[in-house]
């Protein structure tokens, strides 16, 4: 069925308490749950109570401690309807479900991962443990008492603080947690199981002790002091920036080996899969390192936005994803490097979210209709919705915008909130008017911004003319004119900003222009000599920018521009349409592969020592072939793109020899290890001269060297990558990574590394390596993590080998998504987005993916995760 907005209603019965109470026995679960409901003021007194269930085996219910008549209920493992309830007053419902958690191969609601019982219940997950009212805007305090053999279980870990334990028959023991806070059922969480754990005592800015745990299967709990590190600079941080305070006794954190997604912010109980948790520098890199830290910050934060207020529906998730995401990213920002992190949250958004709004899958920011709500947690959900934030801070500036965030926390705590609550609270504080700028929210696709610029020397004037244009896409939602804050300055030849006044035309706010109508203009005056036009700094506004100015005018900007992140990305845009142009049609032999200006402007970024080494190394790094693919946007051909990105990998690796060779001569490693952004940004910048010598030599012996050499992951993995995706056949490269393989072969997440490799070697043979290592001892179709690696990396990473032109390599992956949806259809879904741009293709490779899409359709049992990606692709 079709979910819609519009369809929204409240529950004809009001939840008031929870108290559940859940034995774990090897190969079972027995849940015993007790609500008190009482029927909503005006719901009719023979309206029955329909909760929901899935996949559930009723155990018995009874209505204020007796049986209910057999006609009094319905039960079917997706539903329990219950009649002959009172018409007015409290009432308990006691509720019994079994369960076989390790027969739970999908991963939602109650499992077994590795031995530990643990649970996931976003967004529909809690439905699989026990019948309920299993949405967003259900809320009620919890107690949970788990029940379980001591040996297999001695930790039991629930939300909220921990009341009582004690000793039970058989070696069995309990524990009772006491949530007082109200909470959705998707924010429940239990583990059980033999771990590990650390402890830290954090002290909140109003004194509240608050005891932090973070816990590990056997063995591996010293890798999780950075995470824990992190965690107490995100509590404080959102105590700065924010006033947001922790509020229970404890805050835990459990490492899972076999986890869906990233994480989840479950009340007091944060469940992470173990790769964002689990580090230390011989197995992990510095990015890593980076996200652990984006990750503990976001589920951390999550608390405030998302627990203490959370979504009145499942259309509202970028209220609580879209304002996380963009609170970790300032966290981010403040803990490492401002720009470098806007350039990487940049880059990200332009290879997910960008192809996304702009082929089959397009949704808006808030969706008017799902069939699986799984499916929603998408680029456009998280990370655009960031960026809508981001705009309404850019809008409203720093103070206001933090006196919004400041109603918003004092009007909603402890609702179930709407998008439109959310804004009302901005235009409250601030005075605004945030109508149109609201449009964002509803209306999808990535909207044009074309600017020209026009200067009367004789009066010191310049005009600016923008103009924005939407086309409709796939989802249908209408292409009337955003709200477009422009962020900009007028530089000088002194690369300063230049003072100016607005004599008229669109309304200009200190540094923001604001753009509205269709196509506006504004007069600049008292200017001077003619300025250099900085346009869309910091990325102002997630849409595709034209600028038509000289390509001097831009390489000026590349030197000068004040703004970092407008530096990079004037060098970004150059270099990639080159690179677009170079893929459309062969260049001449006695052409350069790139403009041997622009290369000598990003060789002058890369060598400025003023500048931090991250940010000099992003300078270096060329847009993705995939980003090239989209910006061709139709007959697309992958192996062009891949000769244009490697001749010009080649020349830049030529001409910048010298600079390279002074790169890597000055990176001697520090005798310890520091995972800090400085250190992290002189690895990498130091790691992509490597690679560029490299190309440019065709010779693996330094490569090979800095394996051997190597005393962390970063510099161990960067090489690796070196020799075995440009030196596939060498025997350097070979003996690399079977060395790897040996070295790391009893640690899961290295292994990971090691599949993912050899994914996506860039050639079309690496389908067959691919497809060799389904049958490699270490591989697995029940471990997420696993398949990402092998599966998902092959079809998201490797355009060469995936799109191959023979269709060879959409028939394999279509046919492992057709096997996992049997076991995972979450993640089998997930895979299968990654055929999302397949109408961009050139014809042969454009009907190979619709048959392979087509097959996959053909599925009878489909799953409705697979079948609703399938089939919204297909449209
Ligand atoms: N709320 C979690 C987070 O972003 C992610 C949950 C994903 N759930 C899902 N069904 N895909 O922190
Ligand atoms: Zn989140």
């Amino acid at each position: 069925p079709t979910i819609k907005l519009e369809d929204y209603r409240p529950t004809d019965f009001v939840l008031h308490s929870v108290a559940m109470t859940i034995r774990l026995f090897e190969g079972s679960a027995e849940i015993d749950t007790q609500l008190v409901l009482e029927r909503r003021e005006g719901v009719g007194a023979d309206t029955p109570l329909v909760l929901d269930g899935d996949e559930l085996t009723l155990s018995g219910v009874t209505l204020d401690g007796a049986a209910l008549a057999a006609d009094a209920y319905t039960a079917s493992p997706e539903r329990l309807e219950i009649s002959a309830l009172p018409a007015a007053g409290r009432f308990t419902l006691a509720i019994g479900t079994r369960i076989v958690p390790e027969e739970n191969t999908k991963l939602m609601g109650l499992y077994r991962s590795n031995g530990v019982w643990c649970t996931q219940c976003e967004a529909e997950g809690f439905r699989r443990i026990t019948y309920f009212l299993d949405r967003p805007d259900v809320l009620a305090p919890y107690k949970v008492r788990i029940e379980a053999d001591k040996a297999a279980a001695p930790i039991l870990l629930s939300n909220g603080n921990p009341a009582e334990h004690g000793e039970l028959p058989d070696d069995r023991h309990f524990a009772v947690w006491d949530d007082p806070f109200n909470k959705p059922s998707y924010l429940f969480a239990v583990v059980a199981g033999d771990l590990d754990s650390i402890h830290e005592e954090f002290t909140t800015a109003s004194g509240k002790p608050v005891t932090l745990g973070i816990y590990t299967e056997k063995g591996r709990v010293a890798q999780a002091g950075y995470a824990m590190d992190a965690l107490k600079r995100s509590m404080w941080w959102d105590e700065r920036r924010f006033g947001r305070e922790y509020d229970l006794d404890v805050f835990n954190v459990v490492a899972i080996s076999d986890f869906n997604m990233g994480a989840m912010e479950n009340k007091g109980l944060n469940v992470f899969n173990h790769k964002y948790v689990l580090l230390d520098s011989d197995t992990a890199t510095d990015a890593d390192y980076a996200g652990v830290e984006t990750v503990i910050a976001h589920e951390y934060f999550h608390n405030w936005t998302g627990n203490r207020i959370t979504c009145r529906d499942w259309f509202q998730l970028c209220l609580k994803e879209g304002l996380t995401v963009y609170r970790d990213q300032e966290f981010s920002a403040d803990e490492r490097s401002a720009p470098v992190q806007r350039i990487n949250s940049v880059r990200r958004l332009k290879a997910h979210q960008f192809p996304e709004d702009q082929g089959p899958l397009q949704h808006p920011v808030r969706p008017r209709e799902y069939k699986e709500i799984n499916n929603f947690y998408t680029a456009t959900v998280y990370d655009k919705g960031a960026e809508l934030v981001r705009m309404i801070a850019t809008i409203l500036g720093r103070d206001d915008f933090r006196k919004g965030m400041d109603l918003y926390f004092e009007r909603h705590d402890g609702d179930a909130a709407t998008i439109e609550d959310f804004i009302a609270c901005f235009e409250d504080a601030a005075g605004a008017d945030l109508t149109q700028f609201a449009l964002w929210y509803s209306q999808a696709g990535t909207p044009s911004l074309a600017i020209t610029e026009d200067y009367d020397a004789a009066s010191g004037t310049l005009t600016v003319g923008l103009k924005q244009a939407l086309e409709v896409g796939a989802s249908g939602t209408g292409g009337a004119p955003f709200h477009i804050p422009v962020r900009f300055g007028l530089v000088g030849s002194n690369g300063e900003d230049k003072a100016f006044t607005v004599a008229h035309g669109a309304e200009v706010d200190g540094d923001v222009i604001h753009l509205t109508g269709e196509e506006e203009t504004v007069v600049f005056e008292n200017v001077g000599e003619r300025p250099y036009l900085s346009v869309l700094r910091d990325f102002s506004a997630p849409v595709t920018l034209h600028h038509e100015q000289s390509l001097s005018d831009r390489l000026a900007l590349a030197r000068l521009d004040p703004n970092l992140f407008n530096r990079w990305r004037i060098l970004n845009d150059l270099v990639a349409e080159a690179l677009v142009e170079a893929s459309r049609k062969p260049l001449a032999p006695s052409q350069p592969p790139l403009p041997p200006e622009i290369v000598d402007a990003i060789l002058g970024s890369a060598g400025d020592e003023s500048i931090e080494a991250a940010y000099r190394a992003q300078a270096l790094a060329l847009p993705s072939e995939p980003e090239i693919a989209r910006m061709l946007a139709e007959n697309v051909d992958p192996d062009a793109i891949h000769a244009a990105v490697e001749a010009a990998k080649r020349f830049i690796g030529e001409r910048g020899r010298k600079l390279f060779e002074a790169i890597r001569a000055d990176a001697r490693p520090a005798a310890d290890f520091s995972p800090d952004a400085d250190s992290a940004g002189r690895r990498s910048l130091a790691n992509v001269a490597l690679g560029y010598l490299a190309a440019a030599s065709g010779d693996p012996a330094p490569a090979e060297a800095q394996y051997a050499a190597a005393r962390n992951m970063t510099d161990r993995l960067a090489a690796l990558a070196i020799l075995v995706h440009r030196f596939p056949a060498a025997d350097a490269s070979k003996a690399a990574l079977a060395d790897f393989y040996t070295r790391f072969e009893d640690d899961g997440l290295v292994v990971d590394k090691w599949f993912a490799l050899q994914a996506t070697i860039p050639d079309v043979a690496a389908l067959d390596t691919v497809a060799g290592l389904l049958d490699h001892p270490k591989f697995t179709l029940r471990n997420p993590n696993r398949v990402r690696a092998l599966v998902g990396t092959f079809a998201g990473g490797n355009q060469l080998a995936f799109h191959r032109a023979d269709g060879a390599g959409y028939r394999f992956v279509a046919e492992r998504i057709a096997e996992l949806d049997k076991l995972n259809p979450q993640i089998a879904a997930r895979i299968a987005t990654t055929f999302r741009s397949w109408r961009s293709f050139e014809a042969g490779r454009r009907h190979a993916a619709k048959a392979a899409l087509e097959n996959l359709a053909a599925i009878p049992d489909l799953s409705n995760d697979t079948r609703d990606i399938v089939g919204r692709s297909l449209r």
